[in-house]
């Protein structure tokens, strides 16, 4: 039993981290396509290629369920890759949905019509990708009326954050909150939609200041997939082993991964 956790990059370790303290009998296996990475500045359908080769890569390791750690991918690819089917026992998830459900104070499952909620001024930090796809917004829509949302497209973060470079990615954290507030001055909410930034989670909510409710996915989706696993424990795969798979340099996403999660975390190469 191994459950796939994919990002394209380091992002997804976030995730990974509050799913392994959740589930800690679960054995996780997490692809991170470091070679291609970042994906917030790539068309729909690359990403959606990238996204779906990863998953069926998953697949093959024994992780029947495979959760897209990753906005962008979740964004671009889970509808079109749902739609179009997946193999018999498969699943591939996304991180939209346990995110929107805590901001509209919904239960999972809850599939009554959109209604008012308490939060009506929210500002989203995604990736350019994430933020033109309006995903955040079409899935928001389904389930909440009357909620207004302006959405900053935070280039940059991700490429530094792989870089290891996180004095820029500080910067360009507060230069995105700066630029959000020209927009929407007084955001109730801040969304990170994207799981690279609760790497910088501390800059943001420094930046945007104690007013602002943050919300941040990696607790959020853990919930849910523990929900999901008591639900249909048959989903858990036939993979036994914990193991940290990237497309990248090996070596170099180690020593990143070790210095992000501080402790010691091994890559394999392709
Ligand atoms: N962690 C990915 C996300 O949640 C980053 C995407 C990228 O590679 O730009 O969107």
């Amino acid at each position: 039993m191994a459950v796939g956790i994919f990002d394209s990059g380091l992002g997804g370790l976030t995730v990974l981290e509050a799913v392994q303290k959740r589930l800690p009998e679960v054995p996780f296996v997490y692809l991170g396509d470091n070679a291609n990475a970042p994906y917030g500045v790539r068309g729909a359908d690359d990403v959606h290629a990238l996204t779906e080769a990863a998953v069926k890569r998953l697949w093959a390791e024994g992780c029947d369920l495979v959760i897209l750690a990753c906005n962008t991918a979740s964004a671009a690819a889970l509808r079109r890759m749902q739609e179009a089917g997946v193999p018999e026992g498969k699943r591939v998830l996304g991180v939209f949905v346990p995110l929107i459900e805590a901001l509209t104070e919904r239960n999972w499952g809850d599939n009554s019509p959109p209604r008012e909620v308490a939060v009506t001024h929210v500002a989203l930090f995604a990736t350019p990708a994430t933020v033109s796809s309006r995903a955040f917004q079409r899935e928001l829509a389904f389930r909440a009326i009357g909620v207004d949302v302006e959405a900053q497209a935070c280039g940059g973060i991700v490429d530094a954050i792989e870089e290891g470079d996180m004095i820029l990615a500080e910067a360009l954290v507060r230069s995105h909150v700066d630029a959000l507030r020209r927009k929407m001055p007084d955001p109730q909410a801040a969304i990170l939609g994207c799981t690279h930034y609760p790497l910088v989670e501390d800059v943001f909510r420094a930046a945007l200041g104690p007013d602002v409710a943050v919300y941040s996915q990696a607790n959020l989706v853990a919930e849910s997939l523990a929900d999901y696993l008591t639900r249909r424990p048959g989903m858990m795969g036939s993979g036994t082993e914990s193991r940290f798979l990237t497309t990248g340099d090996a070596r170099r996403v180690s020593d990143r991964a070790t210095q992000f999660m501080r402790r010691e975390v091994r890559f394999e190469p392709l």
